[in-house]
Order: structure tokens, then C-alpha cells, then sequence
């Protein structure tokens, strides 16, 4: 048997299946050219499961999950996202989810962007507990010490293997109690670690990507903020279409784009790619083969200096276009 390879793929709703397919062709590729023995296995979850099935996640899906697959690689999910990637996220104890934000050409404005958010993946407002009381609705925003230290770990190592530097964004200005305890316990560990950190205001944060992204290196910060914060920097560093995410925690891992399933382009093969074949990049180097999710990522990177891209980012090839430069790339290069 070979190494770790089983790999669960749910391509997802509307552009989902199209960049799925790339990802298949790019996998292809690096199968083709290191042989690591990967095995695929599909699995419909989201709307078109929740049509299907009994819910948006099957429970064979969460089987397959849980215990078969050792990463799982997820495209878009439509209207029943949340019912998918939040519960997949809680139940393989993802509890990191690290967001590239990295320019493949540089822009008029902002030039080169290169940074990551890392977002804690299980705590805030994504807990799951939301109830009336009467006539108000109430949501527990959760915060805990073991949750802000491990994420801080994460975002820690991920600084030591870049410029070094973490900013930790919060509101601790206002929620005294839940923001306070993160920036306090993720500031502890950092400095544990030895990791130059800095703080902001997530407003500020927010006003500082646009205005200067490459002030910035690692940001660490909780979960609805880093959700928000990751499609805003994804879009200063070239577009939604480009930024991959690994949810990752002590064992399973789920690799996804950050961008949702587009339904106004779906069906028509002009899908970017990218974001997912950058995820299959994240994948393989986190299932331990470096070499091949760095050939994977250097091929993206080849693609948009020949302008192999599609229409988001100014190109006018289509989705498999792209995905098969990408793999022809993967083959070939040295
Ligand atoms: C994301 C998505 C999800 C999130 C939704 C679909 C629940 O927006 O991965 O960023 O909010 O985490
Ligand atoms: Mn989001």
C-alpha cells in the first residue's frame, strides 16, 4: 500500500464540478509524474445531495469522511455551504484554516500581495448555538483558551516558514470578554514561540489591506472576522478566483477555495481554476509530498506568466484550458 493518498473529492454545486474536474486533471498530472499511488473517491454533498439524499451531507458522505479518506478536497457549495464545510470542519477537528492570499501578476494598486490569514475554524459564532428568547434572537459568539492557542501555534509556525511576523486582529475594544481572551492566550503563545507579533482593530485591519496589504505577513484572527477579512484580501492579491484554504487540525485535513459556487458563470467552462488547483497544491504538501505540491503551485504560477488564464483575470482560455496547461506543465517541467 502506498503512502497516505486517499483522497475524498466533492466537487460541490454550480462551478464546483467544473473546477473539480481541473483539479482531477492536475492530480492526473502528478500521479503521471511522481506516482504516489493517490486514490480518489467522489462524493456528492450540497444542494444537489440535499435534493438527493436526506441532507446536504449524507451520512455515507460523513462516513467516507471520517474514515476512509485522509484529506478531503471540497470545490464550492451553493445555498446549503454552512450545512456542508461547517460541520465537516468540527467533525475532522479542523481547527485552523489557513487562507493564501498571494498575487500571481501584480496589480495597478497593490502591486505583489503575499499573505496569509489564519483563521480559527471551529469557535465564534460558527459554534452553532443560536435561539429565541421571545421576540430576540440571541447567537453565543464561543471563545476558549485551548481554541486560540493551537490556532495560534499554527499561525506561529506558518510566520517562522515566512517573513516572521503575525498580526493578531480582534475587537477587544468592544468584546472585552471573547476577543480579549484570544488576542491574551494567542499573544502568550506567540511570544512562547518566539514570534514578533503585532494587533489590530479588525476595522483597522480591514482599512489596512486595501490600503497597504504588504504591511502585512500572517494574520491571525477568529473565525467571522477571518472569513470576512479572506475574501477582501483574496481580492486585493487578484481576485476571489485565486486564494486556496487548508482546514486543518491534528489529524484529518479539508482543502478548498475560498471562493463560493459562482452560480452566474456555472455551467459555461470559463470557471478560474485556480483557487482549487492551488488547494490540491496545499493538499499534497500536506499529505507530505512537498515536491509535488510545490511543482503543482509553480506550474499556477508558470500558467499566468504565459497567460494561460481565464477571463476573471484577463485571459480567454476555459476552465479545462487552463487545468490542462497546468497538468502539461506538472509532466513536464523539471
Ligand atoms: C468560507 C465560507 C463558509 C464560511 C460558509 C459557506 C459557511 O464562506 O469557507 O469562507 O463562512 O466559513
Ligand atoms: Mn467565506
Amino acid at each position: 500500500m502506498p503512502g497516505r493518498g486517499r483522497i475524498l473529492l466533492i466537487p460541490g454545486d454550480g462551478v464546483g464540478p467544473e473546477v473539480a474536474e481541473a483539479a482531477l486533471k492536475v492530480l492526473g498530472a502528478v500521479e503521471g509524474r511522481y506516482g504516489l499511488g493517490l486514490e480518489v473517491r467522489r462524493a456528492e454533498a450540497g444542494d444537489s445531495a440535499a435534493r438527493k439524499y436526506e441532507s446536504p451531507l449524507p451520512s455515507h458522505v460523513k462516513d467516507l469522511a471520517l474514515r476512509w479518506a485522509d484529506a478531503v478536497l471540497k470545490g464550492p457549495v451553493g445555498e446549503t455551504a454552512g450545512e456542508v464545510v461547517v460541520p465537516l470542519r468540527r467533525m475532522l477537528g479542523a481547527y485552523a484554516n489557513v487562507r493564501l492570499a498571494r498575487s500571481l501578476a501584480p496589480s495597478r494598486c497593490w502591486g505583489l500581495v503575499d499573505l496569509v490569514i489564519v483563521r480559527e475554524n471551529l469557535e465564534d459564532v460558527y459554534y452553532g448555538v443560536e435561539y429565541m428568547v421571545g421576540d430576540m434572537a440571541f447567537a453565543l459568539k464561543v471563545s476558549s483558551r485551548a481554541g486560540a492557542a493551537r490556532v495560534a501555534t499554527v499561525a506561529g509556525m506558518y510566520a517562522s516558514k515566512r517573513r516572521g511576523r503575525v498580526t493578531i486582529v480582534h475587537k477587544a475594544n468592544v468584546l472585552r470578554l471573547a476577543d480579549g481572551l484570544f488576542r491574551r492566550e494567542a499573544g502568550k503563545v506567540l511570544s512562547g514561540m518566539g514570534v514578533e507579533y503585532d494587533e489590530m482593530y479588525v476595522d483597522a485591519a480591514a482599512m489596512m489591506l486595501v490600503r497597504d496589504p504588504a504591511r502585512f505577513d500572517v494574520i491571525l484572527t477568529m473565525n467571522q472576522y477571518g472569513d470576512i477579512l479572506s475574501d477582501l484580501a483574496a481580492e486585493v492579491a487578484g481576485g476571489i478566483g485565486l486564494a486556496p484554504s487548508a482546514n486543518i487540525g491534528d489529524g484529518k485535513a479539508l482543502f478548498e477555495p475560498v471562493h463560493g459556487a459562482a452560480w452566474d458563470i456555472a455551467g459555461r467552462g470559463v470557471a478560474n481554476p485556480t483557487a482549487m488547483i492551488l488547494a490540491v497544491a496545499m493538499m499534497l504538501e500536506w499529505l507530505g509530498y512537498t515536491e509535488a505540491g510545490y511543482t503543482v503551485a509553480r506550474a499556477v504560477e508558470e500558467a499566468y506568466r504565459r497567460g494561460y488564464t481565464t477571463p476573471d483575470v484577463g485571459g480567454s482560455m476555459g476552465t479545462m484550458e487552463v487545468a490542462t496547461r497546468i497538468a502539461g506543465m506538472v509532466e513536464s517541467h523539471a
